[in-house]
Parts: structure tokens; sequence; C-alpha cells
């Protein structure tokens, strides 16, 4: 069964989430696509709470792309006010679980209510010391590496810093931040959409076509258990993989 944990379980260190498939899922149901975001934030709860209580440390949701602004106005205005409910209703818990939550992306585009309410619950959760839960709202991957290589040239220009892959991943969205292990999407589709581009250079993939109000503990359990079988290999062969691990 798939909540039996399998002797070699490996619990990634962090996570990264496409939550994709909540409008299908409202069509499905004949329901207005806001439903299938409704339902979805309820999916978050049960994946942030599984997380927490596994251990894993990092969590990254991607919650809204620098490109779902495209979308029809009154879904981009439902999704701005589930958010601020959403920032209403979880903070307590959050806080009260140790659960730290950290926003990643160009929040200047929010209003400035949405802004503060953020502000508010970072500052409530900062002191948590369990999962930390990283929500990409407005976020893009070509944005992230951009914003970087913008910070790094100045940088470069008044110090004269070198450009070197420690400097670019200090100047990221992420930065002290590790690299995902499991990059997982929801929803059928096979892409990355913009997520984190930099970052997941060598993370392990893993698609799924359930749609993300159906994606549940015993689905995230599915998928790291199906991580878990991976051999991480980071450009060496896997025979020195397997030296490496009994010289360690
Ligand atoms: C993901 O579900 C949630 C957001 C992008 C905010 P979608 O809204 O993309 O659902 P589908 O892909 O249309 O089914
Ligand atoms: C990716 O989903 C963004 C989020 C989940 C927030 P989309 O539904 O926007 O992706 P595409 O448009 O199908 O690539
Ligand atoms: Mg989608």
């Amino acid at each position: 069964m798939a909540n039996n944990k399998p002797k070699n379980r490996v619990v990634p260190q962090h996570i990264a989430i496409v939550m994709d498939g909540n409008g299908r899922w409202a069509k499905a149901k004949y329901r207005p696509r806001l439903f299938g975001h409704h339902r979805g934030l309820e999916t978050v709860r049960e994946v942030v709470k599984t997380c927490n209580a596994l251990g894993v440390k990092y969590l990254t949701l991607f919650a809204f792309s620098s490109e779902n602004w495209r979308r029809p106005e009154d879904e981009v205005k439902g999704l701005m006010n589930l958010f601020m409910s959403a920032l209403k209703k979880e903070a307590k818990s959050l806080a009260k679980n140790g659960v730290r939550l950290q926003l990643v992306g160009d929040l200047s585009a929010f209003s400035e209510k949405l802004q503060s309410k953020v502000e508010e619950v970072e500052n409530l959760t900062a002191g948590g010391n369990g999962l930390r839960l990283l929500i990409a709202a407005n976020y893009g991957g070509r944005w992230d590496i951009l914003e970087a290589a913008k910070k790094l040239a100045e940088q470069y220009k008044n110090e004269g810093v070198k450009i070197d892959e420690r400097a670019f991943s200090q100047s990221i969205a992420t930065q002290g931040i590790p690299d995902p292990d499991l990059f997982i999407r929801t929803g059928g589709e096979r892409r990355i959409s913009n997520f984190l581009l930099w970052q997941l250079a060598y993370t392990e993939l893993y698609f799924t076509d359930v749609l993300w109000p159906d994606f549940n503990k015993k689905e995230l359990v599915l998928a790291i258990n199906d991580f878990s079988q991976r051999q991480r290999r980071f450009g060496k062969t896997g025979d020195q993989i397997q030296k490496d691990k009994k010289d360690a």
C-alpha cells in the first residue's frame, strides 16, 4: 500500500509543486473555475500538513505565475480574494504548527492590502522551526533570473563582484534555500511553465495526471516513494555513486 513506509524511503528536503488542474476539475463538475481554486486550497492544507509531519524542510508551491494575469479578470480577482482570505484564516494555525511562510515573486503588483497582509503573516510565522512554506506568487523563472542578473550587474559595476554560480544562487528569489530535490506537477501537463528555472537544474521531475483538488496525502506519498527509487548522479556515473555511498 502506498502509505506503507518502504525501508528505503528518502524524504526530500525540498519539494516544489506546480499545482495544476483546478479549472478542469471544476469544469468536469459543471462548476465555475473558482470553485476548483477553492477546493485546491484544501489540498494545499493537506499537503502542508503532510510535509510538515514527514519532516520535509522546504515546500515551494506555485500559486500564481507572472503569466496568470492573462486570465479573465474575474478569475484573477477571485484568486486574489482567495489568497487574502487564506492568509487571514490560516495565519494562526501556520504559526501554531511552526510553519514559516515566505512569499517569492514580484509582490509589487499586488494590492497594498495584500502586500501588508503577506508581511504580517511572514512576521507572525518567522520564528517557526518546522516546515518552511514558500508560496510563489507573481513569480516567473525568467523574471527571477533577470532580476538576479540585474542585481549582479550592478554589484559588478560598483564592487567588481565575481559572477559565478554561487553569486547567482545568492541573488535569486530563493537565496539561502537549497534547490528542490523533487518537483511535482499535477494536472497532466508535462512542462515547467516558467517555474523555478535556475533552481530545477538537477531536481527529480514527477508528473501525475491527478488534478490538484484530487491530490492528497496518498498521492504525495506515491510521489515521494517514486523519488526514493531515483538515483541522483549529478553528472557522475552510477558506479561512482555506489562507491560514494559505501565510503560515506
Ligand atoms: C492551477 O489550476 C491554479 C492556478 C494556475 C492559479 P488551473 O487554473 O491552471 O487549472 P486548469 O489547468 O485550467 O485545469
Ligand atoms: C502553472 O499553471 C502556474 C501555476 C500553477 C500557478 P498554468 O495552468 O498557468 O500553466 P500552463 O499555462 O498550462 O502552462
Ligand atoms: Mg493550468
